[in-house]
């Protein structure tokens, strides 16, 4: 039985174990369940905890990590983990990918702009991934070849192709040199665009998939903060740099996602290679 007929038929694929639709009707409904807990520590006073500098930990990062990692063993106990907290088996050849919080600092400081972030990677490409801002409930997916969606309506790239136009994020974070950043900041400018940073690669991603940012550029990400954004700005339309493979998967790298009007300039500007 050919993987096409298992899928007509609904059915077990004896290659892949469970099929991707059931994969992605679970995504989508165990992310909304991790954003529900992690609204009952929203709005709360909490003394900060750092794992690093200017690196943030509140104990919902692992609450929420801890529900979607039991989740997934119980739903799919022949796919791998990998998550920010607790790490993981990174080139499993089934993988999610988890973000618990992204924008911890956000969250932290009861600011309504973090997400959690859930990529599912076989043989280490994204097949689909989910981003979800559990304040405004704003749940934005992508399926390999299938396009992007933001609560189930699709999405697109935005048409501005001018830089004077343009909204660009760059991320930054301890692991980037200070010269390196002013630098890139500085060429951006010069080329014309608005810079920004709101503090969720995630959401900065997904922003660029549904037309709220022209672009979102970053030296260094790790896995978890960046897979399922850059499959959704692809399948928005938008061009993106490669980060397929268990190097990337367990490293990070960097990062760069474009309107295709926009990309080239800022790709030579920031030094990232578009795929
Ligand atoms: C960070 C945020 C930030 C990005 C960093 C990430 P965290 O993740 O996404 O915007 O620039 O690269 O590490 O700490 O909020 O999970
Ligand atoms: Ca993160």
């Amino acid at each position: 039985m050919n993987a096409r007929l298992c899928n007509d038929l609904d059915v077990e694929n004896p290659w892949t174990g469970p099929m991707l639709h059931e994969k992605v009707d679970f995504c989508k409904q165990v992310i909304v369940r991790a954003g529900d807990l992690v609204m009952e520590g929203f709005g709360q006073a909490r003394t900060m905890q750092m794992k690093g500098p200017q690196d943030y930990l509140t104990e919902f990062d692992g609450r929420c990590e801890a529900l979607l990692r039991q989740a997934v063993a119980d739903a799919f106990p022949g796919d791998g983990f990998f998550g920010e907290e607790g790490g993981g088996a990174g080139n499993a050849p089934r993988l999610w990918v988890v973000d618990p919080i992204d924008g911890t600092a956000n969250f932290a400081r009861n600011i309504p702009h973090f997400c959690i972030a859930i990529a599912y990677v076989e043989n280490g490409r994204a097949e689909f991934g989910a981003i979800y801002n559990p304040v405004l409930r704003e749940l934005h997916f992508a399926r390999r070849g299938e396009g992007a969606t933001l609560n189930g309506r699709p999405i697109r790239v935005s048409a501005v192709a001018s830089a004077q136009a343009a909204t660009v994020e760059l991320g930054w974070s301890s692991r980037i040199e200070k010269g390196d950043y002013l630098e890139t900041m500085s060429g951006l400018l010069d080329l014309g665009l608005n810079v920004r940073r709101a503090g969720s690669g995630a959401l900065g991603l997904a922003y660029v998939a549904d037309g709220r940012n022209e672009a979102y550029a970053e030296r260094h990400m790790n896995s978890w903060d960046c897979v399922a954004g850059l499959l959704m700005v692809e399948e928005a339309g938008g061009r993106i740099c490669s980060f397929e493979g268990d190097e990337k998967i367990l490293r990070g790298g960097p990062v760069l996602a474009s309107v295709p009007g926009l990309a080239d300039s800022i790709s030579r500007v920031v030094g990232i290679q578009l795929a």
